[in-house]
């Protein structure tokens, strides 16, 4: 009895249950999640004419009720084993699904498993009701998939209710007060559950006045909405103030040496496992960019994160201690310090120091969320750490959600990227657990993905509804890094789009991927070349800015003159910023030639005749891609055109992504039109075609 929501339904729409709800379905097992599984099969049977039951004999006829087409069933139930031979435990949120003579089965170890085992069957559909399947079990590949929220509770002078936020308002806190609404709420918990996300950071790591009260005298805010997700298996966290102790202990002091400071978060934290008792853990933003942290102190980050961790242990909590520390206050005349350096020479002398339930959190690039950046030294750096990897789904720096931007490709190659080389792990082993994907060298449990949450309350989730597709792409992506995200992309289309009786299926599916499958290569033609970054509007950082951060504090410079461009960040001569890379990657970014295209001004200063590896110059490239960029953006919105007068979506997604991809050709033009006069008239250089640059 679930008032109906006045939003989109993203990639859990009915139709995507008509092939369990038309099916007999049996649920063995009792508790919370098993409740959830039972409830989604009855509303599905409810629409499509299945029936659903619960409890009593797994198998054939025995109560007299017709056999059943599908059971869901905790191993711990005896007859299952005629099913399915026992085999290797499954954890906590594994399944294996198996189908003999016209039954499917889904068991589990635990009652998580089941929640997951029945999204997988949704993802399947009718091919999940084969008549015989061997047995396959799905074992997630990181333990925990997480989803930051930048939320506020009041709302941020600058920055809104949602800091970098795309979609509207938060879905948490509206004008400093809780919305309360768990029917929207649940249905969030709902989505993310079923691309496998499994914990969620409801507020905001820049944690202001209001916000740093929802450790304390607010925690039943943060309690409120614990309940209304644990039945989707997610659990809560909370981003915290380092200074806490001062600002809601009345301490004189946060030194994390301190006893009283001990004693402080070891108090409040007990009072927080008292309200909240499968509370997940806290997420620390420390000495960075104006937050407070250890330094203050003369004490280091693994001082700071192990206070945090000696008050979580006791109840089995995490801390998320963030590795997003450098200096904001640069002068772009000191060539000495370097932003990308920054976090690798903080962190990577402190390994091992870190103790087991403190997780660094480290974003995927050295700098921050750029289109294009080479992946984070710091991930080889710290082999004695467990860490996690942290993804920006919110479209900061990617289009801000007004530009289609299918990030799926981009963590792939970020998870696939083998820092030791061809031979050595992945990053998506570094922070897979052991057991999942192969981890070698690591005993211990890496530390997940993580993913800077785009959605709010925006009737889409998203802004723009395509979206939605980044956040099932990194949800899946934790689960199963070595997902093909045009796979990932395939599994939201045929969930998220209900397949019209007169149109044409395929066109449906060929057309999106048209407009989606090399979005992010798009985005990246079209602005900043060659992994130099940045060039942004400052400040909301939409929009081509190419000086507007060159003299700023922030570090994020690009050094164009009349004879080149780029940062020099070589060993030899620069500074010294391709040494952090384990070789064969020290060496090859260290050398022009070695280093791949797309990152050659990330690491070198050339002038503008340097030749690429795909012959053409640093000049007529960036005049060619962001000629070809702005064209992409053209036949993407012609191709989506098709497909609405196809008749092949719905009204309202096709007026809003018809006014996004309008906006998103406006801009695009923009890019192209600045970025290619500023360096016709920096380099002095005309564009080989002679074609008009304005
Ligand atoms: C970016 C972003 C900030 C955010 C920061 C972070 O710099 O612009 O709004 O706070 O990342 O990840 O901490």
């Amino acid at each position: 009895g679930q008032r109906p929501l006045d939003v989109h339904p993203a990639w859990l729409p009915p139709e995507a249950f008509r092939a369990i709800g038309s099916r007999r379905t049996r649920v063995l097992g009792d508790g919370p999640l098993v409740e959830t599984v039972l409830s989604e099969v009855r509303e599905a049977c409810a629409r499509y004419g299945g029936v659903a039951r619960h409890g009593g004999v797994m198998g054939h006829g025995a109560t007299g009720d017709e056999p059943d087409d599908l059971i869901l069933v905790l191993s711990t139930v005896d007859a299952v084993r005629d099913f399915v031979p026992a085999g290797q435990p499954l954890g906590e949120e594994g399944f294996t699904l198996a189908a003999r003579s016209g039954v499917t089965v889904v068991v589990a170890d635990r009652p998580a498993g089941l929640l997951y085992g029945l999204f997988e069957l949704v993802r399947l559909g009718e091919a999940a009701f084969r008549p015989e399947r061997a047995p396959e079990s799905h074992r997630p590949a990181m333990r925990r998939r997480m989803v930051d929220q930048w939320d506020n509770v009041d709302v941020h002078p600058v920055m809104g209710q949602v800091e970098r936020g795309y979609a509207g308002g938060s879905l948490f806190w509206r004008d400093g007060k809780p919305r309360r609404d768990p029917d929207r709420l649940r249905a969030y918990g709902r989505l993310l559950a079923g691309c496998g996300v499994n914990a969620v950071s409801v507020n905001n790591v820049n944690v202001h006045a209001t916000e740093a009260h929802l450790l304390t005298d607010r925690l039943a805010e943060v309690a409120e909405i614990a309940d209304v997700l644990r039945p989707y298996h997610i659990r809560v966290h909370l981003s915290v103030s380092f200074a806490s102790p001062i600002t809601l202990g009345g301490l004189p002091t946060a030194d994390p040496l301190d006893e009283r400071v001990r004693a402080w978060w070891a108090g409040t934290t007990r009072q927080v496992y008292a309200t909240i008792p499968d509370f997940g853990g806290y997420v620390v933003k420390a000495d960075s960019e104006g937050q407070p942290g250890p330094f203050a102190y003369g004490r280091n980050h693994a001082d700071g994160a192990n206070l945090l961790a000696a008050a979580l242990a006791p109840y089995g909590g995490v801390v998320h201690w963030r590795a997003f520390v450098y200096n904001h206050r640069q002068d772009w005349r000191d060539r000495s310090t370097d932003r990308a350096r920054a976090a690798y020479d903080h962190f990577a002398p402190l390994d091992g120091q870190f103790h087991d339930n403190a997780i660094l959190q480290v974003k995927y690039g050295p700098m921050d969320f750029q289109a294009r950046e080479p992946v984070s030294p710091v991930i080889a750096a710290m082999p004695a750490t467990r860490l996690a990897v942290e993804v920006q789904v919110t479209q900061e720096y990617t289009g801000q959600q007004r530009h289609v931007c299918y990030l799926g490709p981009q963590w792939s190659e970020v998870l696939g990227f083998r820092p030791w080389g061809p031979d050595g792990p992945a990053v998506r082993d570094v922070a897979a657990s052991p057991g999942g994907a192969a981890s070698p060298g690591r005993a211990h449990d890496g530390g997940g993905l993580v993913a800077v949450s785009n959605a709010g309350d925006d009737p889409f989730w998203t802004g723009h509804p395509l979206a939605q597709a980044n956040l099932y792409a990194a949800g899946r992506l934790a689960w199963a890094p070595d997902l093909d995200p045009t796979a990932i992309l395939d599994e939201w289309i045929e969930l998220t789009f209900t397949p019209s009786s007169t149109g044409d299926p395929d066109l449906l599916r060929r057309s999106l991927h048209e407009v989606m499958d090399g979005s992010w290569r798009t985005y990246e033609r079209y602005t900043a070349p060659l992994g130099v970054g940045f060039m942004v509007r400052p400040g909301h950082h939409y929009g081509p800015d190419v000086d507007g951060y060159e003299y700023t504090p922030w570090g994020t410079y690009h050094f164009a003159d009349r004879d080149g461009i780029g940062v020099d960040r070589t060993v030899a001569t620069g500074t010294g910023f391709a040494g952090q890379y384990p070789p064969p990657w020290s060496q090859l970014y260290e050398s022009r030639q070695g280093c791949p295209d797309e990152l050659l001004l990330f690491f070198h200063h050339v002038p503008y005749g340097h030749v690429l590896h795909s012959g053409s110059t640093v000049i007529q490239h960036i005049y060619d891609t962001h000629f070809a960029g702005v064209e992409e953006v053209r036949r993407a919105r012609q191709v989506w055109e098709r497909l609405a007068g196809a008749g092949l979506v719905d009204p309202a997604v096709d007026t809003r992504v018809r006014e996004r991809l309008d906006e998103q050709l406006r801009c695009a033009e923009e890019w192209c039109d600045q970025l290619n006069a500023y360096f016709l008239r920096k380099s002095g250089v005309p564009d080989a075609h002679g074609r008009p640059i304005y």
